[in-house]
């Protein structure tokens, strides 16, 4: 299958999709928080956290996996966006780590499908035209050199991220 095709946009809460896993926007404690994070721990239930504790955090860029417990995903991935700081400290390599490594673990664990949120395009600042063209663009250069992730669906939860990635989608 070629790249694109494998590809979708949806809007949709990530909470509700019966996917292998879907990815939580978290921050470095992986204790839990707000926007998307919330919604996950909320509706994987408290043994969600417990395994989260486990973790001993994660930094920036980078990915861990827990299961899904409660949620119709088996695993969550949990990864950590950038902070926007007005794009000179990084920000644009780190959110495109979190694409990579995020994609690296589905991998490694066997995952077929996988749904992202727009990572750090909420509570983090990220200006949305911009995460998604790295969110775009890393995940379709990932796919091409791993065929066995079949479906990855990016997630909008607003009008402002759909068109960001409808803008994003058809760049490619
Ligand atoms: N399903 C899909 N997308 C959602 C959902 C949902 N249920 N809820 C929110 N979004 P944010 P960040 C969208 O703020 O910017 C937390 O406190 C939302 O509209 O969740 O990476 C963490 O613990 C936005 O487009 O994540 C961190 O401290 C996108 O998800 C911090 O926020 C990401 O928004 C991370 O901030």
């Amino acid at each position: 299958m070629t790249a694109l095709s494998r590809l979708e946009l949806l809007r949709a809460d990530i909470t509700t999709l019966a996917v292998d896993a879907i990815v939580n926007a978290a921050n470095s404690t992986l204790l839990g928080g707000g926007g998307v994070d919330g919604a996950i721990h909320r509706a994987a239930g408290p043994e969600l956290l417990a395994e989260c504790r486990t973790l001993g955090g994660c930094p920036t860029g980078e990915a861990r996996i827990t299961r899904g417990y409660r949620l119709p995903a088996r695993y969550v991935i949990h990864t950590v966006g950038p902070v926007w700081h007005g794009g000179d400290r990084g920000e644009a390599e780190l959110l495109a780590s979190c694409y990579r490594s995020s994609l690296r673990l589905a991998v490694d664990n066997g995952i077929r499908s996988i749904a992202f949120p727009a990572i750090s395009c909420g509570i983090y600042g990220y200006p949305i035209e911009a995460a998604c063209r790295i969110a775009v663009s890393e995940t379709s250069k990932f796919v091409q050199t791993a065929p066995s992730i079949e479906r990855v669906l990016f997630i909008a939860f607003g009008a402002d991220v759909y068109d960001g990635y409808e803008h994003a989608l058809s760049l490619l």
